[in-house]
């Protein structure tokens, strides 16, 4: 795993960003892993400004790590409505290209059609991770097995309370979400973190310092062959 020096947040996110652009470049049928959060908003927002200087997305496919259980896809909080809101419906990436787990009818069997679908499309090129202030990975939350499979599966208190910015006062926020697994994650060809801000600091340090152990999905991440980290001084404030 390799940490690139810390800089400010818009140089992480930009060099972040510029590692898409460049796989989509040399690959322009490649498949990309994508991420939702807070954190990823202004990576998207530089990728749809790379694709009206002309950058091609259309031959890519792309696959989203996770859902909110009981969520339909219109739901404004739903990571299919995150998706088209920051990058799909700005940019030329095939409807039928782009897949998203859904997590609001019958989430165990659209978990395993899901990893399915991952199986049937192979290896990602390059997957784009966020960190949870806990440490998860997609939803992979602490107490995650490194080859857990893609699943349903419940929401820390603590990732409930992370995400319940984004809801309107009052809602309720799920509590369980259809995440791909460990092991997908993991047999990516390539991986990219950014994580910017002080909530993700201890969360880096464990990742980065701490034991490689259940406690701390991102750990797992020292274990893969091919993973960068993109982190502002913020976020690595603990290392
Ligand atoms: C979310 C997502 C993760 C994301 C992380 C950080 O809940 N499931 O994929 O990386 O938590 O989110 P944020 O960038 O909003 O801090």
């Amino acid at each position: 795993m390799k940490l690139m020096p810390l800089t400010e947040p818009g140089d992480a996110i930009a060099c972040a960003a510029r590692a898409i652009i460049e796989m989509v470049q040399r690959k322009p049928d490649a498949i990309l892993g994508l991420a939702t959060g807070g954190t990823m908003e202004p990576l998207y927002a530089l990728l749809v400004a790379a694709h009206r200087d002309g950058l091609s997305f259309a031959r890519i496919r792309t696959v989203n790590l996770d859902e909110y259980v009981g969520l339909p896809p219109d739901h404004p909080n739903s990571y299919h409505r995150y998706m088209a809101r920051h990058f799909l419906e700005h940019v030329d990436v095939p409807p039928a290209n782009s897949f998203i787990p859904c997590g609001h009818i019958d989430p165990a069997r659209a978990a395993s059609q899901y990893a399915s679908l991952l199986d049937d499309l192979g290896p990602v090129d390059l997957q784009l991770l966020g960190i949870g202030e806990n440490g998860h990975i997609g939803f992979n939350e602490p107490g995650t097995a490194l080859d857990a499979p893609t699943r349903v599966t419940a929401l820390s208190p603590i990732t409930m309370a992370a995400n319940a910015r984004f809801f309107s006062p009052g809602a309720e926020v799920p509590s369980q979400a259809v995440t791909m697994g460990t092991a997908a994650i993991l047999s990516a060809r390539r991986i990219v973190v950014l994580a910017t801000g002080r909530a993700k600091s201890a969360a880096l340090a464990d990742a980065l310092d701490g034991p490689v152990c259940p406690e701390c999905p991102a750990s797992y991440l020292r274990l893969h062959p091919d993973c960068t980290i993109h982190a502002d001084h913020a976020a690595g404030a603990l290392l």
